[in-house]
């Protein structure tokens, strides 16, 4: 019996993938990449944006022709796109072949929906996201030497592009000790990554008593053994001095902070319920960069939002140069039904299109020029895999979470080696072992 899940989105949602992995492992099934060879398919979906959904009908139809031909084969699809209004009615319309629709605080069900599907039945289970029945799943991990770890779950901060909080629900923090728990538990076993996930870190313990998410770092960066930490994603609006002193303090925790900007527009910041500035933003970069004058910044700024003007995006691409982030993720604003930016007045595609091409090749220079810093330094680096690309090289990241290749073999997987930089590709590394 073999199953083939498909994951679209967020960290979070690999993360998950790997919970539902363990229960259907739990059951007997082996993960597979084959279609034809796959008993039970589930897609666990995000609709943070159009072309995540438009991936998800495409790889659905892809299926379609085993599936009707096969009625024994089980389609779930589950996660965030379910939790919108209308969708599990659509899928019933337009994939007959779907067995399973479970929401996000319904993953939990899986294995008895599949014992319902099995009698040909369908199970359609998605209630309010507002719980998380998922923190006690076996996890079947895909990633090591990293090791994902939720903190917290949903999220408060209604930023008016965003379909998150209306899909995920209200922010809960896990409870420390359990977290802690977790962390002491995966360096046993050997993990040598803790990445922390939360769709806003720094509000971690806002809904617990007299622990933040500063405390939690330091707890964890405490535990003895050789492992990194990581975390994601940190908004500007929360993120404090106490946080950043924490990052520096510890060698453990990597100086690397994923902090979305958005918009290098106050007004449009403002539009957006981002609550801070441009000036706010600059601000903290240079709190960062003063306690650790090597820490990688990494962004996500997206371009097309409704009131945005040509004068906003140009300080978006001024807030750009003057940050010069080590890598950015740019996105070209998606309307999303119910959230208020949706009801504003649209900008034409046209200029969306030519705003975040210009974006990137801006970022693309930038990217290239830190990169070519690198050329000659030393970095410590954790092995991650194999490279494909090139035959008997594996990589791993520096602590700024760049991608560095070089020669090795696969049992090097999960150490930290010195490695000296020779050479730069725009935003990958190659490098030599130093012994
Ligand atoms: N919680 C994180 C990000 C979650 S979504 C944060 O607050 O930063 C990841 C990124 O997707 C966001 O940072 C944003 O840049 C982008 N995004 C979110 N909604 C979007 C939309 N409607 N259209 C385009 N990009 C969007
Ligand atoms: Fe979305 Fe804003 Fe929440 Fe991030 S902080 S998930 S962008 S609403
Ligand atoms: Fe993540 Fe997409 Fe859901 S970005 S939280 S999987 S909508």
């Amino acid at each position: 019996m073999y199953y083939k899940i498909n994951t679209y989105g967020c960290q979070m949602n690999v993360h998950e993938s790997e919970k539902l992995a363990g229960m259907l492992e739990e059951m007997g099934y082996v993960s597979t990449v084959n279609d034809e060879e796959a008993d039970v398919f589930v897609f666990n979906t995000c609709c943070i944006r159009d072309n995540a959904e438009d991936r998800l009908s495409g790889n659905l139809g892809a299926i379609k022709k085993i599936c009707m031909a096969d009625r024994t084969k089980i389609v779930a699809v589950v996660g965030c796109m379910t939790q919108q209004k209308g969708v599990a009615e659509k899928l019933r319309k337009s994939y007959p072949y779907v067995d399973i629709v479970l929401g996000t605080s319904n993953l939990v069900e899986l294995k008895q929906a599949i014992e319902v599907a099995k009698r040909r039945k369908k199970y359609v289970s998605i209630k309010p996201a507002t719980m998380d029945a998922s923190l006690e799943l076996p996890i079947a991990r895909t990633s090591y030497p990293n090791a994902w770890v939720n903190i917290m779950y949903g999220c408060n901060n209604f930023c008016t592009y965003c379909i998150v909080p209306y899909v995920r629900g209200r922010e809960r923090s896990r409870d420390m000790a359990s977290i802690v728990a977790d962390c002491e538990k995966l360096i046993k076993e050997g993990y040598k990554e803790i990445t922390l996930l939360g769709q806003n870190v720094d509000s971690y313990g806002s809904d617990l008593e007299g622990v933040t998410f500063a405390d939690l770092l330091e707890r964890i960066a405490s535990i003895e053994g050789k492992f990194r930490i990581r975390f994601m994603t940190s908004h500007p609006k929360d993120i404090n001095q106490r946080t950043v002193d924490v990052i520096a303090k510890y060698k453990n925790i990597c100086n690397n902070v994923h902090l979305p900007v958005q918009s290098g527009s106050t007004k449009v910041l403002e539009e957006m319920n981002r609550k801070y500035t441009r000036e706010d933003y600059l601000k903290i970069i240079n709190a960062l960069r003063e306690a650790m004058p090597d820490v990688g910044i990494t962004t996500d700024i997206m371009v097309g939002f409704p009131t945005e003007t040509e004068e906003d995006y140009l300080e978006t691409l001024s807030l750009v140069k003057e940050v010069r982030f080590s890598n950015a993720f740019t996105f070209v604003y998606s309307p999303r039904n119910g959230t208020p930016a949706a009801k504003m007045e649209q900008i034409d595609d046209e200029i969306k299109k030519r705003r975040v091409v210009e974006l990137i090749a801006l970022q693309n220079s930038i990217t290239k020029e830190i990169s070519d810093e690198y050329e000659g330094k030393v970095k410590e680096i954790l092995v991650e895999d194999v490279n494909p690309k090139y035959e008997g090289t594996v990589c791993g990241r520096t602590e700024c979470g760049r991608l560095v290749t070089f020669a090795g073999s696969p049992d090097m997987i999960g150490r930290f080696v010195n490695v000296k930089i020779t050479r730069s590709q725009s935003a990958s590394l190659f490098g030599e072992v130093e012994e």
